[in-house]
């Protein structure tokens, strides 16, 4: 298919507000306005949007969720923070095409009875700060933002919030906090943030390419979106894909491209010289898959029937040249350092599972570990109050039940069994 969302990302121009009313924007906002709130939620219902932030749950339920009748004041807060190892899509629709999710943050507030709009953008995107901020002036300047838009009466105010670098404030009752000027760490649910979230007030939490998809749905229509990939799997996609991949970046297609496309035909395949040993396909949290796997369409559906998730679509690509136990190693590095420490099992147990991977990795593990880190894993997994804790341990159970016997041989041989000038090449 066509790109929609990035369609125009390339043009120098692009991030303005003039090059986007060129290109029919904020037209479905002015049709969202002449329509009730009601409509547009069952607009985006029949659309079968489903969320972009890695959950995959259907955006029109979850704006319905919000209550209607409550006195308090309402919020849309934008999941902006982008960080996934292996993800890196929402900042091209910030940096390149503002407005189409400033337009989204509208038609959100309108849909669920809300004035504000806080858009909690990821601690290092600085330059992603000052382009949503130049577009937020530009919008306010010409009315599509602030107070009575398109003479309809409706309100709305959008605030960029930087955070200070966390993946963990991407967990969406964590950002809550965040916003609120406290620590990023989760919150016990229920209730969930649809009904007390920021300020303990009603809130709907939407990823970036989200609400992007929006105003989309609204100018083109339900209709259009739903025929675009597999049913329940429907509208554009963004794809991250990095790795030992000839051409990595982002790309956008429908949702009934395969891994093996994503790779061989948008990626340019692998590297020359190289096999493909491995693949990551929604974000270092989605459990790994093997080469015989790719042909499972990159669908939220089609990687959960593959054992794996779509998650935030950061497909990671490993050659053969790539230790598995390197790589969990590697994965767990981060993990460890950016588990929040509000659970025990996951602030000690990453710990942990780092260590016992580096031994591994460096020739000094023991014929227990195997078990230690599946025991470890499952004592992290399910126990914590957000899902980190199940993210952290996919890299070390995936990469066990699929790569067993290159665990064992360095445990077995006291080395990484992979020729010495292939490490990190
Ligand atoms: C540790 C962790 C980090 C997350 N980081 C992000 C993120 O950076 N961006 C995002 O949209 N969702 C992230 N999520 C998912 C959010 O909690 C939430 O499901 C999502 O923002 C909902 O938006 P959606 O329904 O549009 O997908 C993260 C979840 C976890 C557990």
């Amino acid at each position: 298919m066509d790109p929609v969302i990035t369609a125009y990302v390339r043009d120098p121009n692009s991030f303005t507000l003039e090059f986007y009313l060129q290109h029919g924007g904020y037209e479905a906002l002015r049709k969202a306005l002449a329509t009730t709130p009601g409509q547009v939620i069952d607009t985006v219902k029949a659309s079968g949007l489903r969320g972009r932030g890695g959950a995959g749950f259907p955006t029109g339920m979850k704006w319905q969720f919000v209550p209607k009748d409550s006195p308090k004041p309402k919020y849309i807060c934008c999941n902006a923070d982008e960080s996934e190892p292996g993800t890196f899509k929402d900042h091209v629709i910030m940096e390149r095409y503002p407005h189409l999710l400033l337009e989204g943050c509208a038609i959100g507030c309108y849909a669920i009875g809300a004035k504000v709009a806080y858009i909690y953008i990821r601690g290092e995107f600085f330059h992603v700060q000052e382009v949503l901020e130049f577009a937020v002036q530009e919008a306010y300047a010409r009315g599509y933002l602030g107070k009575n838009i398109f003479g309809s009466g409706f309100d709305c105010e959008v605030f960029i919030h930087r955070g200070a670098g966390a993946y963990e404030a991407g967990e969406e009752s964590a950002l809550l906090e965040s916003l609120e000027g406290k620590r990023a760490q989760p919150r016990l649910r229920p209730p969930f943030p649809a009904v007390v979230g920021l300020y303990g007030c009603p809130t709907a939490i939407n990823n970036v390419e989200t609400l992007a998809n929006v105003p989309l749905i609204l100018a083109k229509g339900a209709d259009w979106f739903a025929a675009v990939g597999p049913e329940k799997n429907t509208g554009p996609k963004l794809y991250c894909i990095s790795g030992h991949v000839k051409r990595p970046g982002v790309y956008e297609t429908a949702m009934n491209v395969t891994l093996r496309e994503l790779i061989y035909d948008y990626a340019g395949g692998i590297r020359d010289g190289h096999q493909l040993k491995a693949v990551i396909p929604g974000g270092s949290s989605t459990p790994v898959l093997l080469p015989d796997q790719i042909d499972a369409p990159a669908s939220f559906d089609g990687l959960a029937k593959a054992g794996s998730m779509l998650g935030s679509a950061g497909t990671i690509v490993m050659d053969e040249t790539t230790c598995m136990v390197w790589a969990a190693e590697n994965l767990l590095h981060f993990y460890r350092h950016e588990s929040c420490g509000k659970c025990t099992p996951c602030r000690e147990g990453t710990d942990w599972l780092f260590k016992v991977l580096r031994r591994i990795e460096r020739g000094e593990g023991r014929a227990a570990d195997l078990g230690l880190l599946t025991n470890v894993s499952n004592n992290i997994a399910g126990k914590t109050l957000c899902p980190f804790g199940d993210a952290a341990v996919a890299p070390v159970l995936g990469t066990i039940a699929k790569f067993g016997a290159e665990y064992e041989a360095h445990i077995r041989e006291g080395k990484c069994p992979l020729p010495a000038d292939w490490r990190l090449s």
